[in-house]
């Protein structure tokens, strides 16, 4: 039997983990062990996701919690080594690019222990962005690399990675399938907050370039409330990274500054809002698979057929050009399928046996 152990650790890796736990659980020929950083760690970035998407507890919890992108990093991957040690994985699986991803690659590839990462060859050429530099060193030092599209099996190759690269679509489709099943046509936080379908926008907003940046954080803060004038409702599920940001800044009653919603309310929320408004990445992607359209407010995006198939738009962070990019917000020309047809975990826990059992 292979060990396959699995490293997590922000709030978009429990999503990814999910339907990949599920197709490890009916594959009776390996042990699946799941690592959880501790680098999210409030209920709602972290437990909420493992209760509803149906994950079972992690087995190994590192607590290792917020800190400067060294700190945290170096303390991960202490603490990953001597699990990987205890643990004696035959492969060692990443998710996308936060801290977690890098430290989990960099201490298996030290152990020479084969790495896979789901979600490889993602590039937005911005080295400003602390995920373009794990996404690519995580891809340059991984075995199996997973793509989701086409795009990004050319990202590798321009970077000389031909060997050991898949497209396979996206896990993240897989989740979104199952659970648009599960939740039915509810939209519990609209409701609650009295927001009609069609009548607001959806907006989030964490990324430290947008959040560290007090001037294009109020540009941002200033269109919701612009937003707002038009008649439109802003819902605003707000990460805890912006929380203290905007500590003291009133919103008017149409723009609701919200915690953090779940996985199965922000579902329900992006398939009844008008558009969204994000610099996430994952959004941009669900927004696109609920044809929602999306307003990105960051100079660059990794998911460049969500804007190529017109159900994405990046804006700067400009008052003017995120209202009118709201304004013009509506369906896009090209289909859906840019990521594969929702049955990439499947596909992924097969390819990651192959590779464990060669090291074996
Ligand atoms: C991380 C990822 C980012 C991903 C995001 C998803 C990196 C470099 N970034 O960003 O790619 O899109 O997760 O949400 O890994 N905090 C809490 N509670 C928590 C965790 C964090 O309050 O449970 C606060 C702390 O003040 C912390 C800050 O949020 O300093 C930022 O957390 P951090 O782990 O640095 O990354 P994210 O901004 O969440």
């Amino acid at each position: 039997m292979s060990t396959i152990l699995t490293v997590v650790g922000a709030r978009p890796q429990f999503v990814k983990a999910a339907p990949m736990a599920r197709a490890f659980a009916a594959r009776a020929d390996l042990r699946h062990v799941l690592v959880h950083t501790g680098q999210h760690y409030d209920p709602s970035l972290s437990d909420d996701f493992f209760r509803l998407l149906e994950i079972d507890p992690p087995d190994h919890q590192l607590n290792v919690g917020s800190g400067d992108h060294g700190a945290q990093t170096g303390r991960m991957m202490e603490r990953i080594e001597e699990v990987v040690v205890a643990e004696r994985p035959d492969c060692v699986l990443v998710y996308g690019d936060t801290n977690s991803t890098l430290a989990g690659a960099l201490v298996a590839a030290k152990l020479r222990i084969p790495v896979a990462h789901v979600e490889a060859g993602l590039r937005s050429f911005d080295r400003s962005m602390p995920e373009e530099i794990n996404r690519v060193v995580t891809d340059h030092v991984s075995d199996h690399l997973y793509c989701p599209s086409d795009v990004s099996r050319q990202n590798l190759a321009a970077e000389g990675i031909t060997r050991g690269v898949h497209v396979v679509g996206d896990v993240m489709y897989d989740v979104l399938l199952r659970e648009v099943d599960r939740i039915g046509p509810a939209n519990p936080v609209a409701e609650r907050l009295g927001c009609a379908d069609g009548g607001y926008v959806l907006a989030t907003i964490h990324r430290p370039g947008n959040t560290d940046e007090p001037g294009r954080l109020s540009a941002i803060v200033s269109a919701f409330d612009a937003i707002a004038a038009t008649g439109l409702d802003v819902v605003w599920p707000v990460h805890p990274r912006t929380r203290s940001r905007i500590d003291g800044w009133a919103a008017g009653s149409r723009v609701h500054a919200i915690g953090p919603t779940s996985y199965p309310e922000t579902l329900a929320l992006l398939r009844g809002a008008r558009c969204a408004v994000t610099d996430s990445g994952g959004l941009q992607k669900e927004a696109y698979w609920l044809a929602t359209p999306c307003v990105t407010v960051r100079p660059s995006t990794e998911w460049t057929e969500t804007v190529e198939r017109g159900w994405n738009r990046l804006v700067e962070a400009d008052v003017a050009q995120i209202v009118g990019a709201v304004d013009a917000a509506g369906p896009g020309d090209g289909g859906l399928d840019a990521y594969g047809d929702g049955n990439t975990a499947a596909a992924i826990v097969s390819l990651v046996a192959e590779l464990a059992a060669a090291h074996r």
